[in-house]
């Protein structure tokens, strides 16, 4: 019968066929130990010799990591063994041989695993954080379709900017030049006018020439708007649709989570009310006594940690040299390597941290907040924080005035816990004419490819607003990872487009 390793249990005591590829192959004396994976899992495939015919006994010990084979064997249930089954080996063929696979068990550098990202791709770690991004997709989705949105899919060439123009990708178009969508905001917007609430799902690009944990130049975001809505509406909605994608990844993926070294209890704090705090009030935390002494503390603790790591670098390099078997030496240097790697992020931000505090001491009103500031907010609350009303200056032009402090605009971005920061920027969006165009114009803007989006305030112009999640830096932070390159299954950043 042929199945998959998902399936074993239903067929303890029976013949199986399974098709896979092998992660590794250890012979003790008589038997082989064959370690399979079949996409759905993995499990342990025992040859015997005697049991096993001669010639597929050498075949199996002959076996190389990531070949793909063909087995039939009994399934026996092993509390001991991988995923809790086994596969007493009866027939085996190979389909694939696989020579030299590039990513062995010894120590591999990320910007080497990033360039054998079709192969790394294959790896456990990469196969569960690929199957959460799956959940979440699928979750968003649910969340909007069962709350009454109609899905408007949005274009990717675009002849206006969305967004900031320092960060356009151009393309020609037939001789003319457009632009590849920061945002389907705009499109949005024209939709809600006739669905009422609607949402777009795509990727966006941005040309982010920066190199940080947080900026991929082709991501993925979700976009709702919604008519006849304020400030408060959007945030509201924004607070249930992190509750509900929170929720559905923890039912779906806790073993997962856990495999990722995640903390649950603090995606389990993830409740309603999220912290609600103004810009204003923001740049007096930076500047405020609380954000000094994280820091302080921090620099302390961080300082403290690579001590304690030089000394296990050293041990373990000791061992990777010294151990009596192979395995225990490559298990020590791939140890050393993860410890190195911990070392240098540490260091790193060692050096950064008295910039970060000098950074925030001197926040002025008026300037963005820098990835340093969100850090810090961040993790000053356990809860995501909605920062609302920023300068006008420091945000889009679509973003709608405040009518009570015309300093600022009706927007948020919601910051997740942990020092991770923004993962939605939302607004209310400027519904009078006057006050839009004004607006283009102070930006330098050219009126004539937003005529149609002034029509919006033309005809019919109502209160609305929305937002925009993106998905890889929601996954990163619920995955608990520092960097948004695994979060995609092919991460375009600066400087990198292969694969
Ligand atoms: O804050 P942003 O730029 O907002 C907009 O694009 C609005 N038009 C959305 C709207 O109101 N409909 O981007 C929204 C989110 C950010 O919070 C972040 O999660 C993600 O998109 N994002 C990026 N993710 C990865 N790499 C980048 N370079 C990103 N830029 C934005
Ligand atoms: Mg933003």
């Amino acid at each position: 019968m042929d199945t998959t390793v998902s399936q074993l249990r239903d067929y303890v005591g029976k013949t199986v066929i399974l098709h896979g590829w092998v992660l590794h192959n250890t012979p003790k004396g008589k038997l082989i130990f064959v370690t399979l994976r079949d996409g759905t899992g993995y499990c342990q495939c025992v040859v015997e010799r005697g049991e096993a015919t001669e010639s597929f006994f050498e075949e199996a010990k002959r076996l190389t990591q990531e070949s793909s084979v063909e087995v039939s064997g009994v399934v026996s249930a092993d509390e001991r063994a991988v995923g809790g089954y086994e596969l007493r080996v009866t027939s085996l063929e190979t389909i694939g041989t696989s020579v030299d696979y590039p990513i062995t068990p010894k120590p591999h550098g990320v910007d080497f695993l990033m360039r054998q990202r079709h192969l790394w791709f294959r790896s456990q770690r990469q196969r569960v954080i690929l199957r959460v991004r799956h959940t979440l997709v699928d979750a968003i989705r649910r969340y909007f379709n069962d709350n009454g949105f109609t899905l408007i899919d949005t274009p990717i060439f675009a002849p206006a900017a969305g967004e900031d123009t320092g960060t356009l990708f151009s393309v020609d178009y037939f001789g003319e030049p457009v632009y590849l969508a920061q945002t389907g905001q705009l499109y949005v917007e024209t939709a809600c006018m006739a669905h009422r609430k609607v949402y777009c799902f795509g990727p966006t690009f941005r040309a982010e020439k920066s190199k940080t944990r947080r900026h991929l130049t082709e991501f993925w975001m979700v976009e709702p708007e919604i008519a006849f809505a304020d400030l408060d509406d959007v945030i509201d909605l924004a607070e249930d649709m992190i509750c509900a994608l929170v929720e559905r990844v923890l039912t779906d993926h806790r073993s997962d989570l856990e495999f990722l070294g995640r903390d649950l209890a603090a995606l389990e704090r993830i409740k309603k009310p999220f912290h609600r705090i103004s810009y204003s009030d923001v740049a007096d935390i930076l500047r405020g006594p609380g954000a000094k002494e994280l820091l302080e503390k921090d620099l302390a603790d961080k300082t403290t940690e690579v001590q304690e790591l030089n000394k296990k670098i050293a041990d373990l390099s000791e061992t990777a040299k010294t151990a009596r078997k192979q395995w225990q030496k490559d298990k020590a240097a791939q140890e050393e390597q993860v410890a190195r790697e911990r070392r240098s992020e540490l260091e790193e931000e060692i050096v950064n941290i008295p910039r970060h505090a000098q950074l925030a001491a001197e926040f002025r009103w008026g300037s963005d907040l820098g990835g340093s500031d969100e850090t810090i907010i961040s993790r000053l609350h356990e809860r995501p924080v909605f920062v609302h009303r920023y300068p006008k200056e420091v945000k889009a032009f679509y973003m709608r005035v405040d009518r009570r402090d015309s300093r600022v605009v009706e927007n948020f971005d919601l910051l997740a816990p942990e020092g991770v920061g923004e993962i939605i920027g939302g607004s209310a969006r400027e519904e009078d004419y006057d006050i839009l165009l004004s607006r283009i114009r102070e930006e330098g803007l050219p009126q004539e490819p937003y005529e149609w989006y002034l029509d919006l305030r033309r005809y019919g112009s109502v209160p609305h607003g929305g937002f925009g999640l993106g998905v890889e830096r929601t996954l990163g932070w619920l995955c608990g990872l520092k960097h948004v390159r695994e979060t995609i299954p092919f991460p375009r950043m600066t400087g990198k487009v292969y694969p």
